[in-house]
């Protein structure tokens, strides 16, 4: 490695440990976070855009309450709400995503 590159990689790395969050994520944050991500479209495919869904095999979403979406997709990725087209979708996602999600489709 060139003395040049060496020097690029420290100050990427110092870059990033700086941009890293100092305080807890705020909501809208959060909602942003939920908003723009790629799992949104996934979700879609089942229950519509903005979680309202358009046939009858699956739930609405949109306008739920944020704390149950969340204890639902946890229950789903734990395994103690049985449903295999969900537990497939729950368990790819963090905590933090889960909590976006929940955001995301309640301010809808
Ligand atoms: C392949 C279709 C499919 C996809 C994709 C999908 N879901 Fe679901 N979802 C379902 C079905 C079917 C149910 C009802 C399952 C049951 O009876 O427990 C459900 C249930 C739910 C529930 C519980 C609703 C309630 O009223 O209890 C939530 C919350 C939920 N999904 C969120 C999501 C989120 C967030 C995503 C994207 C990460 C997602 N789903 C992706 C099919 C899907």
């Amino acid at each position: 490695m060139t003395l040049f590159k060496s020097i690029a990689w420290a100050t990427c790395a110092s870059a990033a440990l700086l941009a890293l969050p100092s305080t807890a994520e705020t909501d809208a944050e959060l909602l942003t976070y939920g908003s723009n991500q790629a799992y949104v479209q996934k979700c879609m495919a089942c229950h519509g855009e903005e979680g309202l869904s358009g046939t009858s095999q699956y739930p609405n979403i949109k306008g739920q309450k944020a704390m149950y979406i969340e204890a639902q997709l946890k229950a789903y990725r734990a395994g103690e709400r049985l449903n295999k087209l969900m537990q497939s979708q729950a368990v790819a996602l963090d905590d933090r995503t889960i909590k976006a999600l929940a955001m995301y489709y309640s301010s809808r």
